[in-house]
């Protein structure tokens, strides 16, 4: 049988390069390999209070964006968290064991609290017992999430063990981060930081048309120039040549590189070629985007069979967890 892959992807912002080039394309790559399970958290996202009126659009278009850029319902289980009710079951039993002192050291809701001092909700305070929930309620074996999950997931193996240890059961398997090591690339902004994130404002969206993508990349950060033959790239220009590599051919990067090499180079013409082949590949996505979301049947019929899939999968387990824990039926 195949292992489980599970992850989370918060129903927030857009995707962006970043986005596209890290997390998502490892997504997609082992789609094959393993039985995945990706879910849009829109329980999760309930601790910051979205409005009701915006928060079915938002579900909506982090689905038809994940959508196009490659996640394939017919090899994984792509469904909407709320959608599968034993989800928030298991996250009620997991409450019983899951201690307030451990809670409040997490480190995000430590983070959370100094920055919304107004809004220290308990959904706030037990998102990691509701994440464990999440992945143990399939069981899951591997979950590909950044260095930033790492405390919760180290908290879902902790709740996963405290679980089997109090009931004496064997249900859950310790879930682990999914390492992909070199497979994992950093895309830099456009502001010369090194990193493209939604919070800094400076990236390149998959929903981004043509003109926004070429005026974003025309002003990106650069400086006066090589001063002398053959001189190291500072990292403002080094970010450039990273995406370039993301997207142009090897010929395209040696060409710009040669004339680094030799001061000859017109930053505008580099950028003029980083936004044509950023273009290249973002605009066909944004295409597919657009008649995603447009395709109310398709959506439909993908939350549909991936409700389906997921309360299979869930239901077989809390029948296990529901015996352990001394339910019976009449
Ligand atoms: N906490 C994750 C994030 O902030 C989202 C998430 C919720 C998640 N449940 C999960 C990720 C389960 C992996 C597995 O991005």
């Amino acid at each position: 049988m195949k292992e489980v892959v599970l992850s989370g992807i918060r129903p927030t912002g857009q995707l962006h390069l970043g986005n596209y080039f890290g997390a998502l394309r490892n997504f997609v790559r082992i789609q094959e390999q393993y039985r995945c399970y990706y879910f849009i958290a829109d329980l999760h996202s309930l601790t910051t209070h979205p409005h009701p009126a915006d928060f079915h659009a938002n579900v909506k278009a982090i689905l038809a964006q994940y959508l196009a850029a490659g996640l394939d319902p017919a090899k994984s289980c792509i469904y909407i968290q709320s959608d599968v009710p034993e989800v928030s079951e298991l996250y009620v039993l997991l409450n019983m064991l899951a201690y307030k002192g451990e809670l409040e050291r997490t480190a995000a809701f430590k983070d959370k609290v100094r920055k919304n001092p107004e809004n220290v909700n308990a959904g706030l305070l037990t998102y990691p017992v509701l994440m464990a929930s999440d992945i143990l309620v399939h069981r899951s074996n591997w979950v590909p999430v950044g260095k930033d999950q790492d405390q919760h997931l180290e908290m879902a193996r902790v709740f996963a063990k405290r679980f089997n240890n109090f009931y004496g059961v064997e249900v859950f398997p310790e879930p682990h981060a999914m390492d992909f090591g070199s497979g994992s690339i950093k895309v830099p902004g456009l502001d010369g930081n090194g990193k493209m994130g939604k919070s800094e404002g400076n990236g390149i969206y998959l929903i981004d048309d043509e003109k926004t993508i070429t005026k974003k990349v025309m002003r990106a950060v650069t400086d006066s120039g090589p001063t002398a033959p053959d001189s190291p790239k500072p990292d403002v220009i080094e970010n450039l040549f990273t995406l370039l590599k993301l997207v142009s051919t090897p010929e395209t990067v040696a060409y710009f590189d040669e004339k680094w090499k030799d001061c000859s180079i017109r930053y505008g013409d580099l950028k003029k070629q980083l936004a044509a082949d950023i273009c290249a590949i973002t605009l066909p996505i944004r295409e597919r985007i657009l008649e995603i979301e447009n395709d109310d049947a398709f959506l439909a019929r993908v939350v549909r069979e991936g409700r389906e899939q997921a309360r299979e999968s869930a239901a077989a387990t809390l029948k296990e967890v529901r015996k352990a824990v001394g339910f019976r039926e009449f």
